[in-house]
């Protein structure tokens, strides 16, 4: 695993559009799996403020895939993640809607295979970006769940709910359930880059990346990745036990532009 600790979100946005955009310039058509929620906001702003200034690269040909929704909104409702995704992101790098895919509540029976099939057939995913849950989810896989998971539904912890419950009007507005990407799914792709910011996910962190691999903790399945990323604030790097040896790593990266 490479543990980035920077100096703030700000820096953790930069870093992140590089990956982004470097993949993008290599691979025109490449595959990217997107995270909501708002720790990635500032490294999207950062894609769209490049691409605004006609620095980014095309993103004609890209084409992404969530990494989960909500179940049981109305259609089109401005907080399921499909609508998030084209509002924050994929709408102003110019990327058709209909290359941008979410898992899709309308049929859940099959809702977990499909999507499945849709990410196989599209190559896979080429790189993913992550958050984590102060709980230690990844996407929306809770504590427990199985670290060979598949696309399907799953219930939100109470916590979780609450988390979230500053995107609506009140708890009671956030669902119970959503469809998301199992740890199978999300283990497949081919690079992981995973960002936490604030001292709220310093424990989740230092779980994930240091604690032993378990379904209590779904985000330390990264350890069995080849190819993980996870770029950190201080606030979220705060309890890493071995944090002077990640900085000791990175600072002795000479000339680092590449994840
Ligand atoms: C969102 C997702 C979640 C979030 C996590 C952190 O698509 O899969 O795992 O990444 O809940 O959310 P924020 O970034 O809002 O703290």
């Amino acid at each position: 695993m490479e543990i980035v600790p920077l100096a703030s979100a700000e820096e953790i946005a930069h870093l992140a559009a590089d990956t982004i955009e470097d993949l993008v310039r290599r691979h025109p058509a490449a595959v990217l799996g997107l995270a909501t929620g708002s720790t990635p906001l500032p490294t999207y702003r950062e894609l769209l403020r490049r691409h605004r200034a006609g620095r980014g690269p095309s993103y004609h040909a890209v084409r992404t895939f969530n990494l989960d929704e909500y179940v049981g909104l109305a259609p089109g409702h401005e907080q399921s993640y499909l609508a998030t995704i084209h509002r924050e992101l994929t709408d102003g790098l110019g990327i058709d809607r209909d290359r941008v895919h979410g898992p899709d509540p309308a049929d859940l029976v099959t809702a977990g295979q499909r999507y499945e099939r849709a990410i196989a057939e599209a190559g896979g995913i080429d790189l993913q970006l992550l958050g984590i849950g102060g709980n230690g989810h990844l996407a929306f896989n809770e504590q427990g769940s199985s670290l060979a998971s598949l696309t399907r539904v799953k219930t939100l912890t109470r916590r979780t709910r609450a988390d979230n419950a500053r995107f609506f009007g009140s708890i009671d507005e956030v669902p119970h359930h959503v469809l998301t990407q199992g740890v199978g799914t999300i283990l497949r792709a081919e690079h992981l880059v995973l960002i936490a910011t604030g001292a709220a996910k310093a424990d989740a962190v230092a779980a994930a990346i240091e604690g032993p691999l378990s379904a209590s903790c779904p985000a330390s399945a990264l350890q069995l990745h080849p190819h993980v990323s996870v770029l950190l604030d201080p606030g979220a790097a705060a309890r890493l036990a071995r944090l002077d040896y990640y900085r000791e790593v990175y600072a002795d990266k000479p000339g680092w532009q590449r994840l």
